[in-house]
């Protein structure tokens, strides 16, 4: 809807005052809002208080003139309608102030019939000018956000792009590590059930132990396959709270303790502290058993795990070492990835691949981080950072029950 012509706020300049008064008073039974100036310099005062529609001048006046007004008038606000009252000498400067963007001119002397038009084309072509302005500028600010959107878009469907490739990868890997085992499984059981291949007691318990072996490796398959299924589905319900770190130690130790014994690896003496992890209990010994039992498997006879404990900023990081073969930055690369085992797979170790995995994916999911250090031929450190109990963290982060979340 148009502002009310009444509303106009207009600036008259003239240096013949009973003309200026004459003026004003006409334009004010018009219900303009016309405040009356006698010289250039004072409408040029009058400008800059506020916000105005209209400068109705006179051309032809001592020091600033009606052309530099005007100029000036544009300057403080481009929108402003310029109309100029000349005498019939002067049109011909009219025609030329035109030019510099006047609106329209009036021809002295005047009557309130032909201004009161001309004021009112003027005033609606300011108020198309300014909405105009601001279209464009609303125009604008909406070619941006939706620039903003496109790019917002454009990521999100790469990384669409991504997981689904990570996926595809993920399924690939796993129907080729489950046929493995089941392989083996069916050609042993073959053997066995033919009566072809004459076998001695030997053969068939041999045979059989391979069965058992690669059953237990495919169990094991499972098991984490759904375990990390769980884990990126988000619906492993997370409780965070209060937990001993060296009750959580004490506890993965005497699980490992077994597989270091068999092996020959020394577990150094856990050290002392009395530090309080926000995390889930359960969890938190999966995460240490895993990189505990990987010390073991991957040193070497003779071999020693150590664990450190260290204090920072809220946060608490344990260190699990070995002194065994160590990772090139080639194995560094990919343990972390699904069914990843480091140029392993032929390897007397059994594995699945996975436990790396699904530990990054649990402390990622308790607000931590994992990072490792190795040096091939003398050993490895990975290392978890975990918030500590009762320090500043994000709301999720404290006591209460989540779920893990998926990774990007
Ligand atoms: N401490 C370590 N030293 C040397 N290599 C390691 C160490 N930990 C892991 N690795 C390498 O990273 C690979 C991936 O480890 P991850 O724990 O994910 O699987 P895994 O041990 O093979 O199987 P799982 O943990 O399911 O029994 C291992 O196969 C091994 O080659
Ligand atoms: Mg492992």
């Amino acid at each position: 809807m148009s502002e009310p012509v009444s509303a106009a706020r207009i600036v008259v300049v003239d240096d013949q005052l009973s003309h200026l008064k004459a003026l004003c008073d006409i334009l004010g039974q018009h219900r303009f809002d016309a405040i009356g100036c006698a010289t250039g310099e004072a409408a040029l005062a009058t400008l800059r208080t506020g916000n105005f529609d209209v400068l109705l001048t006179d051309l032809v006046m001592p020091g600033i003139d009606g052309l530099a007004l005007i100029e000036a008038a544009r300057a403080l606000d481009p929108h402003i309608a310029c109309i100029i009252m000349t005498g019939e000498g002067t049109v011909d400067t009219a025609v030329k102030a035109m030019k510099i963007g006047v609106m329209d001119y009036v021809v002295k002397p005047f009557k309130a019939a032909t201004l009161l038009p001309i004021l009112d084309r003027a005033i609606e072509s300011r108020r198309l000018r300014v909405q105009n302005v601001k279209l464009e500028a609303a125009l604008r600010e909406r070619v941006e956000e939706l620039g903003f959107l496109n790019t917002v878009l454009d990521a999100a469907r790469k990384e669409a792009e991504r997981a689904n490739q990570e996926k595809s990868t993920f399924l690939s890997s796993m129907s080729h590590e489950l046929r493995t085992p089941l392989n083996s499984i069916l050609g042993f059981a073959q053997i066995l059930a033919s009566d072809k291949f004459p076998k001695g007691q030997g053969d068939s318990q041999r045979f059989a132990q391979n069965i058992v072996q690669s059953g237990r490796h495919l169990l094991s398959l499972v098991n984490e396959i759904l375990d990390l299924a769980k884990i990126e589905a988000g619906k492993i319900p997370l409780t965070i709270a209060p937990v001993a770190l060296d009750a959580a130690l004490r506890e993965a130790y005497v699980i490992v303790g077994p597989l270091a014994q068999a092996r020959q690896v020394t577990l150094a003496p856990l050290p002392e502290t009395r530090l309080e992890l926000a995390a889930d209990e359960m969890r938190l010994k999966q995460i240490l058993v895993n990189l505990l039992s990987n010390a073991v498997k991957y040193n070497r006879e003779h071999g020693k795990v150590s664990v450190r404990c260290m204090q920072h900023e809220g946060h608490c990081s344990v260190a699990v070492s070995d002194s065994g073969q160590g990772l090139s930055p080639a194995q560094l690369a990919s343990i972390f990835l699904p069914f990843s085992r480091a140029g392993r797979e032929d390897n007397k170790e059994e594995g699945t691949g996975l436990g790396l995995t699904i530990t990054q994916r649990l402390v990622e999911a308790m607000r931590g981080t994992i990072e490792v250090e190795s040096e091939p031929g003398v050993g490895s450190t990975f290392r978890i950072d975990l918030p500590l109990h009762g320090a500043a963290a994000p709301a999720a982060n404290t006591h209460g029950s989540r779920h893990a979340s998926l990774r990007p």
